[in-house]
């Protein structure tokens, strides 16, 4: 396999199947076989673009044979129904996060995909972010001592909130990114969840417009999420996020909207690391290109992806957790 071209479809493009498709129209060992995506327009214009073979029905990627491989890029809810296609038609797939929306769906597709002997991967960008991977190389190295807590924000302006009504909300489509990476962190999913949350302009979409989560996990770890998506439409950054981890020996300081990371000890304070990326990945750099290449790795060596399905079950896990906690107004067991 090593050599071969790996074909693949894009289902579903709009902004992140534009990134996808575009990150794997830039690879070697990748040939952008087949796009899918209901909307006209968008198919023509990206079917042209990338010199790709367009479908309004994606189920007629998933019947070629010569396709190896899918990525799905589909709104939250749609996820299941072309999973469960994809996987029953044998191809290699990265699916965006969330896996699904809710629980019951998640650990359904867990089951049926026991034993897959395809990659499955879900597309978690943060893990690979530079920044990100080097704070979580050094935490493993012991370089922070014992994680006292962290504190990781993520806020945006609302339109996401605007694009996404009818089929998302906060806590499965944003803070999911910082439960993930914090899971994968500290290698656990938290004990229990006590969250707060406020819809005030989301309100008549039935949506939330703010969450705050306190997480306690196994060995006492204290962890404050924040997540809130109706910045005024002003708002210079796309995404103002943050992450601070407080640890025996030393700290470390994310300021992600300015590419920055410092990691302070009781001898220095140093940042070793200052890159933007590429979120777009037309430049084949940033976070979400190195997310498709290490996919694309796994397929050509057979290898299975490093985001296990059990993970992407257990965020949704905790997901659940928050919603229902800021519902109840009690912290919540896992
Ligand atoms: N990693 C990240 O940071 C990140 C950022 C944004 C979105 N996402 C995830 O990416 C996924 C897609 O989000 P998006 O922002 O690109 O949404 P989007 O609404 O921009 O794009 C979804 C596309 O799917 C198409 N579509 C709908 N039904 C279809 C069908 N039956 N067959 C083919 N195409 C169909 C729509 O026409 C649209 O073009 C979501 O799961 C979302 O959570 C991830």
């Amino acid at each position: 396999m090593a050599n071969d071209f790996i074909n693949i479809g894009v289902i579903g493009l709009g902004r992140m199947g534009q990134v996808h498709a575009h990150g794997f129209h830039k690879m070697p060992l990748v040939n952008l076989k087949a796009v899918a995506d209901v909307n006209p327009g968008l198919l023509a214009e990206t079917s042209e673009k990338f010199g790709a073979k367009g479908y309004a029905d994606y189920n007629e990627i998933l019947e070629d044979p010569s396709i190896n491989a899918v990525s799905i890029c589909l709104p939250d809810n749609m996820h299941k129904d072309c999973i469960l296609r994809a996987t029953q038609a044998g191809k290699h797939v990265l699916c965006e996060k969330p896996l699904v929306n809710n629980l019951a769906d998640a650990l359904e597709i867990e089951k049926k995909l026991r034993g897959y002997d395809k990659v499955f991967m879900v597309a978690y960008c943060l893990r690979y972010d530079l920044q990100r991977a080097a704070l979580r190389e050094r935490l493993l190295a012991g370089d922070f001592g014992e994680v006292i807590h962290i504190y990781s924000r993520r806020n945006s302006p609302i339109v996401g909130p605007r694009h996404y009504a009818g089929y998302s909300d906060l806590a499965d489509h944003v803070m999911i990114h910082d439960i993930d990476y914090i899971n994968w962190l500290l290698r656990s999913k938290p004990r229990k969840v006590y969250a707060k949350s406020r819809s005030v302009l989301l309100k008549d979409k039935n949506m939330t417009d703010a969450i705050f989560a306190l997480l306690t996990y196994p060995s006492g770890e204290l962890v404050c999420l924040e997540s809130c998506w109706v910045l005024p439409d002003l708002t210079p950054m796309a995404l103002d996020d943050r992450l601070e981890l407080i640890g025996t020996k030393g700290s470390a300081y994310l300021e992600c909207s300015e590419a920055a990371v410092m990691f302070v000890s009781n001898r220095d304070a140093e940042k070793p690391v200052r890159y933007g990326g590429d979120f777009n990945a037309t430049e084949a750099t940033g976070m979400v290109y190195e997310e498709l290449n290490e996919f694309v790795r796994c397929v050509a060596a057979g290898k299975t992806s490093g985001v296990t399905i059990r993970e992407a079950v257990e965020d949704i896990e905790v997901v659940e957790a928050i919603c229902l906690s800021a519902k109840e107004g009690r912290e919540i067991e896992l």
